[in-house]
């Protein structure tokens, strides 16, 4: 009796350790099977001193095809997810200006279950979204980290070796034909859900230190990469040589941003699960803090728009890699060794990087995607072309987004590639402004079209 007693008493103490440390915080998704997009979301947070709050750190209203421009402060539609209709896609929006950019959808409710909780519902289509919360905080793309009024969900923490590094939490929402179709848009985005039976399917991502001397960031003389090693890596008895992608953030971001904002994990494992390119590792390596001579040396922190770290030139930055990153990769991983299974990519700033390794690394790699590159000229002349020949031999993927701010720049790099006979596959993405949900759809279609193909490439019969 005394004993059950006690047991008891050892059950209602745990319970209430558990009752203490009960999330503060959730996103659930989940299938409805009804108008307007077969699913809702509902966030929940859990804030006793908040007159408001609303959500942030990502999210954007919804817009279409009809009320969207290409311009630096564009149309766009600015629609509640509420009034979703298919065709509909999010665009970001850099420089909000309009009276109307001020009006923002995502704002919470208290819970009529219990007074310090907040709640918001809303039907989300297809997609990788992130978010923050928001408290007491007016408009959403004023409040930042350093405002204080930017709370990272505690209960999803985001993908980032050092807190801090990233300021969203992130998740993804299904698509579903009865309700989202729009084929001319291709706004199915499951190539980043997880892929179905995970010990066959799924491949790990993880953070790496690296020595790398001079590095301010994540410590003195440490720089860091997020490495993804597919499914079946160091099972094999025998030493498997994978091929190798580098994958680039851009501006403002770091290495985890690929996993963070873009769930570069589960694109790839649905890449080699659908058979579009064999097993391959790919390491997403940050530019910024190589050495204080790159820059102003201040760490970066997504969100934190009173502080926009220059970006180091890429030449600078191509040579430290090359010091530092790239040895370590090849020495540490099984990962090959020439450039046939070698292939560098990136986004925006990232573009420009891999455009630097193109000019002035081509013997290293074969195959370049360019994502949204926000290349300038003085691009590649005759002259370059005569001392490189091999430039012609590559797998190059150029791809921007039809309401992307560099749509002119990386157009124009185009046509300096054309002008010297540089062949290279284009995908214009439909809905694609400079945002993750384009730079998704670059790495999705770079990997069918592109990566590891036999060269020079023929893309008949490849879709
Ligand atoms: C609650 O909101 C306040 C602003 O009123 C903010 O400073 C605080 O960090 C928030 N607390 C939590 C637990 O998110
Ligand atoms: C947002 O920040 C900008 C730049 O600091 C400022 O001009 C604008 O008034 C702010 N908007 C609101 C609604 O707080
Ligand atoms: C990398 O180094 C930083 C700073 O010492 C540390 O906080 C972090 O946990 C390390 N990460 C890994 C993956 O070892
Ligand atoms: C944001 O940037 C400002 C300006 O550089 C800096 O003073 C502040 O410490 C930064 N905030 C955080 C949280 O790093
Ligand atoms: C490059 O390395 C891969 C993987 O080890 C190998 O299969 C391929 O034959 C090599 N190619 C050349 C040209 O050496
Ligand atoms: C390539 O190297 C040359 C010589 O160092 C340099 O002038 C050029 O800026 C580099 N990058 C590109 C993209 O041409």
């Amino acid at each position: 009796m005394r004993a059950a007693v006690s047991l008891r008493g050892v059950l209602s103490a745990l319970l209430s350790l558990l009752l203490f440390h009960e999330a503060t915080a959730s996103v659930t998704v989940r299938k409805t099977g009804r108008a307007p997009t077969g699913y809702e979301v509902e966030f929940r947070y859990i804030n006793a001193t908040a007159r408001r709050v609303l959500i942030g750190g990502g999210l954007q209203p919804f817009t279409d095809q009809f009320h969207t421009t290409g311009t630096l402060h564009r149309t766009n539609g600015r629609f509640d997810p509420h009034d979703y209709q298919p065709g509909d896609f999010w665009v970001s929006n850099p420089w909000p200006q309009l009276p109307e950019d001020y009006v923002w959808p995502y704002e919470m409710r208290r819970s009529a279950d219990r007074e310090d909780e907040w709640v918001y519902t809303a039907p989300f289509p297809s997609g990788t979204y992130t978010y923050a919360f928001l408290p007491d905080c007016d408009y959403a793309p004023n409040c930042t980290v350093d405002t204080g009024k930017l709370v990272v969900d505690p209960d999803v923490p985001p993908f980032m070796n050092v807190p801090g590094d990233q300021l969203s939490s992130n998740f993804v929402v299904p698509f579903d034909a009865k309700f989202q179709a729009s084929p001319e848009l291709n706004t199915n985005f499951d190539y980043t859900l997880p892929a179905p039976h995970p010990c066959r399917n799924r491949g790990r991502v993880l953070h790496v230190n690296y020595t790398s001397p001079g590095s301010l960031h994540p410590a003195k003389d440490v720089h860091d990469f997020v490495i993804y090693l597919p499914p079946g890596y160091g099972r094999s008895k025998t030493k498997k040589e994978y091929p190798l992608l580098y994958l680039s953030h851009g501006a403002n971001g770091n290495g985890a941003d690929w996993e963070n904002l873009g769930r570069i994990s589960h694109i790839m494992d649905n890449l080699i699960r659908l058979g579009h390119i064999p097993p391959t590792v790919v390491v997403a390596p940050t530019f910024y803090n190589l050495d204080a001579s790159h820059q102003d040396g201040k760490k970066f922190l997504y969100g934190n728009r009173s502080h926009t770290v220059p970006v180091p030139a890429a030449r600078l930055v191509r040579e430290n890699y090359e010091k530092y990153l790239f040895p370590f990769v090849e020495s540490n991983y099984d990962v090959c060794r020439n450039s046939s299974c070698r292939a560098f990519a990136g986004l925006s700033m990232g573009g420009v990087l891999t455009y630097e390794m193109l000019v002035n690394a081509t013997d290293r790699f074969d195959y370049f995607g360019l994502f949204a590159p926000a290349t300038l000229p003085p691009y590649l002349s005759d002259k370059d072309l005569a001392r490189n020949p091999a430039l012609k031999k590559k797998g190059i993927f150029v791809a921007y987004g039809l309401y992307d701010f560099v749509f002119q720049w990386a157009r124009d790099l185009q046509d300096a590639l054309d002008g010297l006979g540089i062949k290279h596959v284009t995908r214009v993405t439909p809905f694609g402004s400079h945002a993750w949900n384009a730079f998704q759809d670059q790495v999705w279609f770079f990997g069918k079209t592109v990566l590891w193909k036999p060269l020079p490439l023929n893309l008949r019969g490849r879709r």
